[in-house]
């Protein structure tokens, strides 16, 4: 098993480049399912989960390929033979069921394996399945899969020959008010609403920027979509969607990482290649704390110097896009740890995503966990210890924690990390620090 050994001590300076955003290029992978002819994705990330979403593709038929030294994914779903999707790809990885939505649609039924909880929650996806209801499916749970078709035709009313032949049964447009703004089921629902006969709404949907690469994606492919970035979204079904070139956004909670690295640890770091308007509340919650940080839109790029005065502890809650990340959470919690006084976090999107804690703790940090909130006391210093990644975020702050802590930090399962951080080791490397991977 792979470990990284971090020395910490280590200042870090010079520049990194962002790379794709996971959270958007897999979504849009999967909806390639619903185009025609070739999709050409560029700027995606040579990641684990990727990997897992072109195996799920390749299973159910898709024709595609990844470059990961270019970064390019071809996909061609024009021979797509089932509509299922297996437990053990969807164990793998739970992004998989973003495949139900498109494969719904085009096949009028899916049967997806339940993804089941994590290591931050409990994750339903009752949402999910309750918009492809609204949409005129029939949902049946049996023997640890779920099992989505579309009950009413509204029979497709041309006489196209292309993939949209493939529709026996066609989903319905429909108003469909989440009761949270989930990410997952405002993709699936708007993935599927695409080639649905009619008008869709979804209110109270997700915001976050992943969601407008993704709709900005199907437009492109054809689809009618509008209200992007707001919580109501509206789209129109259109007969076809047909394969485009796209380049994938920037990574924002990979850009949160390296910001915060830098807050820890750096000199000055340049981070290109990010977006600041993607980070919602996160920077200006950063700059309240007194880190030095500069916006450079115009060039996509974010510069964190050293600050020249004492940081400040700080309330952080974290809600759905524009609100603080749940993703960075685990990660501005490794910065609060080095604060003189008293900081608390509150997690309210995931009901188990302190699982990093006991590891920090290890590590010298001084976090106590009452239910949903951590009351984080700054300490003078970490010290490097062998630690578990618990999952991927968790993984990566320990690997931030290493930077600052005295002496040698291990840490094991890093497969987690590896799922979602491009060449991580290397990035930091690059900037100074003394990282290596160890297989
Ligand atoms: C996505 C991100 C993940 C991020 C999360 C929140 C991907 C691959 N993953 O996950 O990194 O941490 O958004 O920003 O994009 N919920 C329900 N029922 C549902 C769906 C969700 O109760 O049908 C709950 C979940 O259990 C969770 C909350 O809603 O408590 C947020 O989930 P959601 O926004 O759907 O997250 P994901 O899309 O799974």
């Amino acid at each position: 098993m792979a470990k990284f050994v971090i020395k910490g001590g280590n200042q870090l300076n010079g520049k990194v480049k962002i790379s794709g955003a996971k959270n958007s290029a897999l979504k849009i992978m999967a909806a390639s399912i619903l185009a025609t002819g070739t999709t050409i994705l560029k700027n995606v990330p040579a990641i684990d989960d990727v990997i897992t979403m072109v195996e799920v593709l390749s299973t159910i038929g898709a024709d595609i390929s990844f470059n990961s030294s270019t970064n390019e994914v071809k996909i061609n779903c024009d021979n797509i033979k089932t509509f299922e999707a297996p437990y053990e790809l969807v164990r793998k990885m739970r992004a998989s069921i973003l495949v139900a939505g498109p494969l719904l649609s085009r096949f009028g039924e899916v049967k997806i394996a339940i993804p089941g909880g994590c290591n931050i929650g409990s994750r339903q996806i009752d949402l999910h399945l309750k918009g492809f209801e609204m949409l005129g499916a029939q949902n049946k749970l049996e023997h640890g899969y779920i099992y989505s078709k579309v009950l009413s035709s509204a029979s497709s009313s041309s006489g196209h020959t292309s993939i949209s032949k493939n529709f026996k049964r066609k989903l319905k447009g429909a108003e469909i008010n989440l009761e949270f703004p989930s990410r997952g089921a405002t993709e699936n629902i708007m993935m599927a609403a695409c080639l649905a006969t009619g008008k869709t709404i979804i209110n109270n949907a997700a915001k976050e920027p992943e969601i407008n690469d993704l709709a900005n994606f199907l437009n492109k492919c054809g689809a009618k979509i509008t209200g992007i970035g707001t919580d109501s979204i509206v789209i129109e079904g259109v007969e076809e969607l047909k394969g485009c070139e796209y380049t994938v956004m920037p990574d924002s909670i990979e850009t949160g990482t390296f910001i915060i690295a830098g807050a820890l640890c750096g000199k000055k770091i340049e981070i290109n290649n990010a977006i600041w308007d993607n980070m919602g509340i996160f920077c200006q919650k950063l700059k309240d704390i007194g880190v030095n940080l500069i916006n450079k839109d115009a060039d996509k790029t974010i510069i964190v110097k050293k600050s020249k005065t004492l940081l400040k502890p700080a309330y952080i809650s974290t809600l759905p896009f524009p609100g603080f990340p749940t993703d960075l959470q685990p990660i501005i919690a490794v910065l609060l740890c080095t604060i003189p006084g008293i900081s608390v976090i509150t997690e309210n999107v995931f009901e188990n995503r302190f699982m990093y804690v006991d590891e920090l703790n290890r590590m010298g940090a001084n976090i106590r966990i009452d239910g949903h909130h951590a009351v984080i006391t700054g300490v003078n210093k970490l010290s490097g210890a062998p630690v578990n990644a618990s999952d991927l975020r968790a993984g990566a702050a320990l690997v931030l924690a290493g930077l600052i802590a005295d002496g040698t930090t291990e840490i094991y399962d890093i497969h987690h990390i590896l799922r979602g951080y491009e060449n991580f080791d290397k990035k930091l490397r690059n900037l100074g620090a003394d990282i290596v991977k160890v297989n």
